[in-house]
């Protein structure tokens, strides 16, 4: 088996210039935790990997065979796979990967991606599958999220009416419908013109399946988004892109991602978010005394945000 050397070396990942189905085939049996893929979608986009965007669908569906097979091998009993696409693809990969793996969601993250089409229903969700090896995954800790609060005075959208002292103080339980993910649009963060995943989203999946320690793999880099959650959470990785100029900058600025993901933590697991309590303090909306409150785990808030908020007004 061909020797490969890696364009990329941290003390927890390796990164390959690499076709991944030249990388895949020499990865171990049953040796990653977890695998998560977003290959292109077949939309005829221009790549600066010169890659083929464009093929006929059976083709582009049995190049996608071709790799989930070996990520299936790759997967160790109980580890857990995620892929990403439109839903026209993932329809019929999740069909194909049912044979193979056990199904546990079809996760609908809410992002606006194309104009109205004529005839059509305005497409606002992207499908990330979840499958595992076995019956049951062997790592599963999801994460708990904010009660959704108006962007203006903070108050909560849904009415929890008496159960306000039944919720959970770590947050409300993660659904199979994402409604927080945030296109990456701030010039800082984004590392690419197009097709860069939120780093918000790749914590979420990464903290979800897999611990310290694990190994992620991911064949298709892109900008580097899951190498970078991966690396920051003290995971072990691998994976493989064409053009990796991108993700190599992005690891040279990797402070940049480290300060971006404080930010994403400190407003998980926890029932409300400081800006959130910061916005309905300044408007003057009083917290019900019912819910049970948490400090926040982080010992140093962002700076903007200081003071009581925690007490309820
Ligand atoms: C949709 S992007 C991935 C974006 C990534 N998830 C991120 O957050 O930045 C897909 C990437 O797969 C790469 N790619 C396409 N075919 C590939 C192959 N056969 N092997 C490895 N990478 C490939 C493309 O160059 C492109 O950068």
């Amino acid at each position: 088996m061909m020797t490969m050397i890696p364009i990329l070396q941290t003390s927890l990942g390796s990164l390959y210039q690499a076709d991944c189905l030249k990388l895949l085939p020499t990865l171990d049996t049953e040796s990653v935790d977890l695998a998560f893929a977003d290959p292109p979608f077949n939309l005829g986009k221009k790549y600066s990997s010169n890659i083929d965007d464009a093929r006929a669908s059976q083709d582009y569906l049995a190049w996608c065979q071709q790799w989930l097979d070996e990520m299936v091998r790759v997967l160790k009993p109980g580890g857990s796979l995620f892929l990403w696409n439109l839903p026209k693809w993932n329809l019929p990969l999740g069909a194909y990967l049912g044979g193979k793996l056990t199904f546990r969601h079809w996760i609908a993250v809410d992002i606006k991606y194309s104009l109205p089409i004529q005839k059509r229903l305005y497409p606002s969700h992207y499908s990330l599958l979840y499958f595992v090896k076995g019956d049951k995954p062997a790592i599963f800790h999801p994460d708990r999220t904010p009660v959704p609060c108006c962007r203006h005075c903070g108050g909560e959208l849904p009415d929890y009416g008496g159960y306000k002292d039944k919720m959970n103080p770590k947050g409300v339980n993660l659904s199979d419908v994402w409604t927080d993910i945030p296109p990456v649009r701030h010039a800082k963060y984004k590392k690419r013109d197009a097709n860069a995943l939120a780093l918000k989203l790749m914590d979420r999946i990464v903290s979800m399946a897999s611990d310290p320690g694990s190994l992620v793999l991911d064949t298709f880099g892109g900008s580097g988004t899951t190498y970078v959650a991966a690396e920051l959470t003290g995971r072990r990785w691998i994976g493989c892109e064409l053009d990796c100029s991108t993700i190599l900058n992005r690891f040279d600025l990797i402070n940049d991602d480290r300060e971006h993901l404080e930010q994403i933590q400190v407003n998980k697991n926890t029932l409300f978010t400081f800006a959130d309590l910061a916005r309905r303090k300044k408007a003057g909306i009083p917290l019900s005394p019912k819910y049970r409150l948490e400090q926040n785990k982080c010992e140093c808030p962002p700076a903007a945000v200081s003071g009581d908020l925690f007490a309820t007004v």
